[in-house]
């Protein structure tokens, strides 16, 4: 089902919206004219993505480092992430973003 989160020109400047939807926390991005959307708060132990730094297609959980593709919500490895938490890290959430008549939405199952 899709859910609006905002109006295209709206989207903050700063290429990220944390939106809530249906009980969902989710942290939305742009990157260039392409929009991701995953869980907001990390899989390992809360983070806040929102805070985190998007880079290569990926966004870095600001707490240990924890990446997670910005288009699967699958955990990569990267400099940021210890061995020893990339052996404990699973993938997040990803949802699917629609922007259509001027408007983003986010498709929440
Ligand atoms: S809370 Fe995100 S890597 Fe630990």
């Amino acid at each position: 089902m899709l859910d609006k989160v905002c109006d295209r020109p709206a989207f903050p400047g700063k290429g990220r919206l944390g939106v809530s939807v249906r009980g969902k926390h989710i942290a939305v991005f742009k990157v260039g004219d392409e929009f991701f959307a995953l869980e907001r708060y990390c899989s390992h132990a809360g983070g806040d993505l929102l805070d985190g730094m998007v880079e290569n297609g990926t966004v870095a959980c600001p707490v240990h480092g924890a990446t997670f593709d910005l288009r699967s919500g699958k955990f990569v490895e990267s400099e940021y992430v210890s061995p020893h938490l990339a052996r404990a890290m699973h993938d997040t959430k990803a949802y699917r973003v629609v922007v259509k008549d001027g408007a983003v939405f986010v498709d929440v199952p």
